[in-house]
């Protein structure tokens, strides 16, 4: 019925930190990446390149690129919104460009201070760069069920934009459902126009967990035959330019769902709760993930 494979994108450093107003430090962030990088996950997004007055969290992206132990088999991702930051990160070392835009019109604006037409051609110079330097490059859609400030987003609009990035050279598309409004009956309606144009393979779902709906969209992406998610380790993170958007979906709870259906991520659980763990220690907070905080407790 599913695959018996699903590849996780650990994206805790990246989509997890930039909305913390608790600053880690650069150390503490290379000593927790490279206890994930252990974990058996496959890809990791370490930062982001973007300009640190709009994401003051992840303002060492370039140190933290540089000094991180890389694991042979992890492809090791950041986000890029423009040439200047593809430069930064070629020069810090990733394997994979994620650039991203936003289907909403009013989202993209507050989140990259462009139209949707104005960025297209900023993110195919990167993706075209990013591409001829031998890099995977993986486009971000976001807002692709609801938008914070225009309300309900059609499938039409989410494939404009898919179009547009599969067109100018991306290899796979990650569907953002950025403010977590999502249940699975408008997964149903994404994906069933989305994988009427698109193969399976090129598509990852990046759910946010704001109302606990994310497992039951993941668990119907996988009955469309998604076999790939992006998650963030105890449920860290947030768009700092949608407001309410909580965490993505935790890495430990997908885990434990996938573990519990006799799916093989590779991933091993006391190393996820190790780096879980120590991230947790530093924000002096509980993460919401409820297995961590199940599994902490025993
Ligand atoms: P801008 O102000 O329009 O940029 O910002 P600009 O091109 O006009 O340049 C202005 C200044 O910024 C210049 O410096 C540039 O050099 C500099 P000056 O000449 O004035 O001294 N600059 C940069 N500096 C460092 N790194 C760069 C960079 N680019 C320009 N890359 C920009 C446009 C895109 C840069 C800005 O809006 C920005 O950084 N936005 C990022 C916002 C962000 O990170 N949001 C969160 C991530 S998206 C997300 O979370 C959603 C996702 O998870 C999926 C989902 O959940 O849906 C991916
Ligand atoms: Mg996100």
């Amino acid at each position: 019925r599913w695959s018996e494979f699903v590849q996780i994108k650990e994206v805790g450093p990246r989509d997890g930190l930039q909305n913390e107003s608790e600053l880690i430090s650069t150390a503490d962030k290379i000593h927790w990446i490279n206890t994930l990088s252990e974990s058996g996950v496959r890809e990791i997004e370490y930062s982001s390149f973007v300009h640190p007055k709009w994401v003051p969290a992840l303002a060492d992206a370039h140190e933290v690129g540089r000094r991180i132990k890389r694991h042979p088999d992890v492809r090791y991702s950041a986000l890029v919104p423009n040439m200047k930051g593809l430069e930064l990160a070629l020069e810090a070392g990733i394997d994979g460009a994620s650039v991203f835009m936003s289907a909403s019109e009013t989202h993209n604006r507050k989140n990259i201070n462009k139209s949707i037409d104005e960025t297209y051609p900023v993110l195919a110079e990167v993706i075209e760069s990013a591409k001829a330097a031998g890099k995977h490059v993986t486009g971000y859609v976001s807002t692709v069920f609801d938008c914070p400030y225009e309300g309900k987003i059609t499938p039409d609009q989410v494939l404009s934009v898919c179009d547009r990035l599969i067109e100018a050279g991306v290899d796979d598309i990650s569907l953002g459902d950025t403010i977590g409004t999502a249940v699975p009956t408008q997964v149903d309606q994404l994906l069933g126009e989305v994988l009427s144009r698109l193969p399976g393979e090129k598509v990852i779902m990046h759910f946010h967990d704001t109302r606990g709906m994310a497992i039951a969209n993941i668990m119907r992406s996988m009955e469309y035959g998604i076999t790939r998610f992006d998650s963030s380790i105890g449920g860290l993170g947030g768009c700092p330019y949608a407001p309410g958007a909580a965490g993505n979906v935790a890495t430990n709870d997908v885990l434990y769902l996938l573990n519990g259906l006799g799916i093989r991520t590779g991933i091993d659980e006391n190393k996820l709760q190790e780096a879980a763990l120590f991230i947790q220690n530093k924000l002096e907070k509980a993460l919401p993930s409820k297995s961590l905080a199940y599994a902490a407790s025993q």
